[in-house]
């Protein structure tokens, strides 16, 4: 599909989602393109005046960035443990809506944020849906440096092929917490929630990005519409 339609597919998703936020609420924004159509969404509303007295929670240095140049008011987990409603995308959903996320690399912060949210709300073009996840995508897992080739030979020996996530110049790829991610490409996982476990079981694995039972609904832009997926 053509970038610019597809883009038009994320924004039409992120429209949807942000009619839930009501005034008052404590809002998380997840990290990527999709993300970020919600966040400009959101500054709309807040500028017309169809919201207000919002605080938002980003979840990533670039959301927080872009949040304070669109003149929204930013909150901390600290000082609001308990999130009323989160935005975030997604690269892959799978129809029990267990997702793969982290294409952006923020995915410790996301999960972070999904599991101190009320709702957490995934928006998607309709090219992320996928029969079982590890079809279309590959599960990061952010790693410290200390033995990272270590944490790479373990998650080759639950059969994954693994590539350490490079810049366009060669450069291993920071998260905001200066780690380092491994694209791991398990093909079709038939068992996400077996596979989580393996992943975890090994010092020096921070975290993944396989979500687990965290959306609590997914909403896909589609080129007829937006489809409305609920558990
Ligand atoms: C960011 O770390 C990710 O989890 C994103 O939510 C995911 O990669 C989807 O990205 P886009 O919204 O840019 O497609």
């Amino acid at each position: 599909m053509h970038k610019d339609s597809n883009q038009e597919l994320k924004r039409k998703a992120a429209i949807k989602a942000v009619e839930c936020i009501e005034s008052g609420m404590v809002v998380g924004i997840g990290h990527g393109s999709t993300a970020m159509e919600a966040l400009h969404c959101l500054a709309s509303h807040l500028k017309d005046g169809r919201l207000q007295s919002i605080v938002a929670v980003p979840c990533s240095t670039l959301m927080i960035q872009e949040s304070q140049r669109l003149d929204i008011p930013l909150s901390t987990l600290d000082e609001h443990p308990v999130v009323d409603l989160t935005i975030d995308g997604a690269d892959e959903v799978d129809p029990q809506l267990n997702l793969i996320k982290g294409g952006g690399g923020a995915f410790l912060q996301e999960k972070i944020l999904a599991e101190a949210s009320r709702r957490e709300i995934i928006i998607v073009d309709e090219t992320k849906l996928s029969p079982t996840l590890g079809m279309r995508w590959a599960v990061p897992v952010e790693v410290i440096d200390f033995g990272w080739r270590s944490q790479a030979d373990y998650l080759e020996s639950l059969s994954a092929r693994v590539r350490l996530r490079r810049d366009a110049s060669g450069s291993p790829i920071r998260t905001d917490q200066n780690n380092l991610i491994l694209d791991c490409n398990f093909g079709p996982i038939t068992d996400p929630a077996a596979l989580a476990v393996r992943i975890k079981g090994r010092a020096g694995i921070v975290e993944h990005g396989l979500f687990l039972s965290l959306a609590s609904e997914v909403i896909v832009g589609c080129s007829n519409g937006v489809r409305r997926l609920t558990r």
